[in-house]
């Protein structure tokens, strides 16, 4: 592929050709440096066209991209805007990103757990679309809490209080947002080189330390093999790494919703029950296996994760946290007008419950939105009562639909349609295992 600079001058003033740059991912060969970081800012400028960039992104999707050439792509998205700096903070700064999964709460208790070892946590968080959930949404059921910080009010809230969990200023990575919404028309969200460069140009930008990424694998994660899971963690720590954040990641099982509740104000209830020191196993593991992450790459390897959440401490920083962002702590948390409970049907020990259908019925039921503009109840949900391994009798409570509007009963249970199952006895080696599956270094 000739990728002769063209002509500059009246009418030619660009100095490459899209054309060329789609032809060249096309036909499986690397698109220079120069190329690619013009195509991401002449796209973000507006001059290469959305059909373009759609047909690029195509061909990386079938084609693939090298090393260099994911690192060239996510430097060009940082630099289409803004670049966060704490370096006046005097402390380490650690974020964690976490892929999504169903009932994934776990930035709620792991942010405040890891601040309150003296480490800053600056977390930019998303709201939720489809059937995962967002940090954004979960927070917001909390009375008064925001969710809109300024870039110089994030700093004073990481100065005072250590942690901070805000929406991205739309000055972060603009490139991203608009090929974000591009590939999500375009069935290209798929691609493992722009899902990472997407990721970790936001991440980069906002100028971390130190990176934790939870990549999640099975039903509810949006990379339902292991093998697609470890190769997208792979080009995420080369990412970091090579941009000069220490990252590390886990590959986490995400094939049953996460802990009991499924929603907003209920997943909430679930983190301050483990700030509390208690909450369900299989969060309390995450959070902890997360914080000890966190706090390894911040420099302390052998801090006490449990005991700081048995001792109040991190309960303490999140009742700072909460007040620091205009929240009420104490305030209660808004409850459903409408529940209906599904009992099981038989004596057994439940053998399967898939985090997918479950995700996608708490958004019927009015957890989650459809499109970006819409509001999301914060009351509904699904809170689970058993989990597989567990033993139940016939008309036992499995888990109970919270809505505002009973009509959503309906849709919500067609989306469950076995999604569950009960058996006369366990698989063998089904008892619940670690959820942290591997862990990826640099
Ligand atoms: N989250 C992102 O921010 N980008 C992607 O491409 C996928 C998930």
């Amino acid at each position: 592929m000739n990728f002769l600079r063209q002509a500059q001058g009246p009418g030619a003033i660009e100095p490459f050709d899209a054309v060329d740059v789609i032809r060249a991912k096309r036909d499986g060969e690397q698109v220079p440096h120069d190329a690619l970081r013009w195509m991401i800012d002449a796209y973000t400028r507006g001059f290469v066209m959305d059909a373009q960039m759609s047909s690029f992104a195509m061909a990386v999707l079938l084609n693939g991209m090298s090393r260099d050439e994911i690192r060239v792509m996510t430097d060009a998205m940082i630099d289409s805007g803004e670049r966060m700096s704490f370096d006046g903070l005097g402390k380490k700064t650690v974020d964690k990103h976490s892929t999504g999964g169903v009932g994934d709460k776990i930035t709620l208790p792991l942010v405040p757990l890891v601040a309150a070892f003296g480490v800053a946590v600056p977390q930019l968080s998303g709201r939720g679309l489809g059937h995962t959930g967002g940090t954004l949404d979960k927070l917001e059921s909390i009375a008064g809490w925001r969710a809109a910080l300024s870039n110089d009010e994030m700093f004073a809230q990481l100065r005072d209080v250590g942690a901070a969990i805000c929406a991205a200023g739309s000055g972060l990575a603009p490139a991203d947002k608009k090929l974000y919404a591009l590939r999500d028309v375009t069935g290209t969200v798929e691609a493992i080189p722009l899902i990472a460069s997407s990721i970790m140009s936001k991440k980069i930008a906002e100028g971390t330390d130190a990176l934790v990424l939870d990549v999640k694998f099975g039903s509810g994660a949006f990379m339902h093999d292991i093998d697609r899971a470890r190769e997208l963690a792979r080009t995420m720590v080369e990412l970091g790494t090579d941009s000069g954040v220490a990252t590390t990641a886990l590959l986490t099982d995400m094939d049953t919703p996460l802990g009991l509740a499924i929603g907003n104000a209920n997943e909430v209830r679930e983190s301050v029950e483990v700030l509390a020191g208690g909450g369900p196993a299989d969060v309390v593991e995450l959070t902890i296996a997360l914080a000890r992450e966190m706090l390894a790459l911040a420099g302390q390897p052998d801090a006490d994760v449990e005991a700081a959440l048995v001792d109040g401490r991190a309960m303490d920083s999140w009742n700072a946290l909460i007040r620091a962002q205009g929240g009420d702590p104490d305030a209660a948390l808004p409850v459903p007008r409408e529940t209906q409970t599904v009992v099981a049907d038989r004596d057994g020990f439940v053998t399967r419950l898939e985090a997918l259908p479950f995700g996608i019925a708490a958004w019927r039921l009015g957890a989650g939105r459809a499109r970006a503009a819409d509001p999301v109840i914060h009351a509904a949900g699904i809170d689970l009562h058993a989990k597989p391994g567990d033993r139940v009798v016939a008309g036992q409570p499995l888990f109970t639909l919270l809505a505002d509007d009973p009509s959503r009963f309906d849709r919500a249970l067609g989306a469950l349609g076995g999604a569950w199952e009960i058996g006369d006895a366990l698989p063998d080696g089904a008892a619940p295992g670690s959820l942290v599956r591997e862990r990826i270094t640099a």
